[in-house]
């Protein structure tokens, strides 16, 4: 069997659609949700999904030894960061190592890197003038969204594209791929 921690700071959407995904799955777990955001939408799919969570906040910070622990007690295989803010440490990452995944909203290296997240990745999209955006998955490293690419999915900019009618079509593209690029690194 193969456990997944999904680390998460919003909604949640991806992390319903990748636990969605594997409910049925032969040797494929969501075993955890970590969380830094005590509000976040994705505590409300791990309460709805019966998942254990945590959540990372001043009296339970994102403290190497800790987090550690608790991918060790839950034999994490894989971690699947969907949305997550905060940056891995290096510790977790010599732990896991090409085992920590990351989807970005847009095609890397281009409109990455630290306060690229969410809306503000696609209204910079937009405000470039690009002709494609799309999806972006890669493994973590110590630079933010620098890692070793994995795959990419591209969609067209439309005529009269907003940041948010970009963001949901980026979004298609995430729930239709990150599930199966999970899939095929774990096998
Ligand atoms: C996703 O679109 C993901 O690509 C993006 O945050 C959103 C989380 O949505 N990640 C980044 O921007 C990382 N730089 P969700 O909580 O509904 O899955």
């Amino acid at each position: 069997m193969k456990n997944i921690a999904i680390f998460g700071s919003g909604k949640g959407s991806n992390a319903e659609n990748i636990i969605n995904y594997f409910k049925f799955h032969d040797s494929v777990t969501i075993k955890l949700i970590v969380t830094n955001n005590k509000n976040a939408g994705i505590i409300d799919v791990a309460k709805k999904k019966k998942i254990n969570f945590i959540v990372l906040n001043k009296t339970n910070p994102l403290l190497d030894q800790n987090i550690l622990k608790e991918l060790t007690t839950n034999q994490i295989n894989l971690i699947v960061l969907a949305g997550f803010l905060l940056k891995i440490s290096t510790i977790i990452i010599n732990k896991f190592p090409n085992a920590i995944i990351n989807i970005h909203p847009a095609l890397l290296p281009k409109f990455g890197g630290k306060g690229m997240y969410g809306l503000n990745v696609h209204r910079s999209v937009l405000e470039h003038k690009e002709k494609l955006s799309g999806i972006t998955i890669h493994f973590i490293n110590n630079e933010y969204d620098k890692g070793k690419m994995i795959f990419q999915a591209k969609c067209v900019i439309l005529k009269n594209d907003t940041p948010k009618l970009l963001a949901k079509r980026v979004q298609k593209l995430e729930y239709q791929f990150y599930p199966i690029i999970i899939e095929k690194i774990l096998q």
